[in-house]
């Protein structure tokens, strides 16, 4: 059973600038609700019993968001409007399941996934990128049942635009094991459109194997010159871990660039 979830939130979001030189992207408001919300929600429908963000001291006020308690209770003594009331019970009900560890230089998502090496308990965990939200079908769900079905890693997968490759990590897919789910034989990071294996990208949620932190541990930096997440999986691939690209039905919103993150309220109050 997948039981812990881990979620990198340490990154800058440079591209959400000037949005982000002050708040961390993941409070930012996505149609009405700050979008780490959505992330929770879909752990807890998931059956993710323990969630660790992963944040920077930048960050802090992440952290914060859950613990503002004196301001909750002030205000809650004097109204007692049943909106911030329900958030504040619901704030007090998540933050059991958190905890946070600490990632204070940006080094790559893979450097963010080992900050969690003495908090993962279980043999497979799941990992979501807060920057890619999926709706209308939970992703992790589904994931978690392909993994029980085939005992395997598996990532979310979609198909892009031939020219937008070299923004993703990009599978080659060997096997058709279903209607939605293809056996990996590699995954390369943001490759060119000459060297991409296919048009199928790694979309952030991944079903990842203990064994990736001794992977991670040796990595040497990648693409950008940050220990990246793709480099340590493509070493488990190669060594006949058997990872499982998951083709999700939900709708994908990404709200990591500023042109996706302003589509994304509009999307979402339409669903
Ligand atoms: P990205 O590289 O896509 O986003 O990281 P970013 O770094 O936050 O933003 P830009 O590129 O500057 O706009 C994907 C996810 O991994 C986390 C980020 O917070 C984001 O959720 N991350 C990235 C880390 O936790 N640590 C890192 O060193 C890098």
């Amino acid at each position: 059973m997948i039981k812990q979830a881990i979620v990198p939130l340490a990154g800058l979001g440079t591209r959400l600038l000037p949005l982000t030189s002050v708040l961390p992207k993941e409070l930012l408001p996505i149609n009405g609700i700050p979008a780490i919300e959505y992330i929770i929600d879909e752990c807890v429908d998931a059956g993710i019993k323990e969630i660790i963000f992963i944040i920077s001291k930048k960050k802090n006020l992440i952290k914060k968001y859950f613990y503002h308690d004196k301001m909750y209770k002030d205000f809650l003594s004097k109204n007692k409007d049943p909106r911030v009331y329900n958030h504040y019970k619901r704030n007090l009900i998540n933050r059991k399941m958190i905890k946070f560890v600490y990632q204070n230089k940006p080094l790559g998502t893979g450097d963010a996934v080992l900050k969690t090496l003495k908090l993962i308990k279980d043999k497979y965990f799941l990992m979501l990128l807060p920057d890619d939200l999926i709706f209308k079908k939970n992703c992790s769900k589904e994931m978690i049942k392909v993994h029980n079905k085939y005992n395997s890693s598996v990532m979310a997968s979609m198909s892009v635009n031939k020219n937008s490759v070299s923004r993703w990590g990009i599978y080659k897919l060997t096997k058709k094991l279903s209607k939605l789910n293809f056996l990996i034989s590699d995954v390369v990071e943001k490759p060119n459109k000459k060297k991409a294996p296919s048009n199928k990208a790694v979309i952030g949620r991944y079903i990842l194997p203990k064994s990736i932190f001794s992977k991670l541990i040796a990595l040497k930096p990648g693409k950008n010159g940050e220990i990246n997440i793709t480099d340590a999986i493509r070493l488990l691939i190669s060594q006949n871990e058997k990872f499982i690209a998951h083709n999700f039905l939900g709708k994908y919103l990404d709200c990591g660039t500023m042109t996706g993150y302003i589509k994304s309220s509009f999307e979402i109050s339409k669903l």
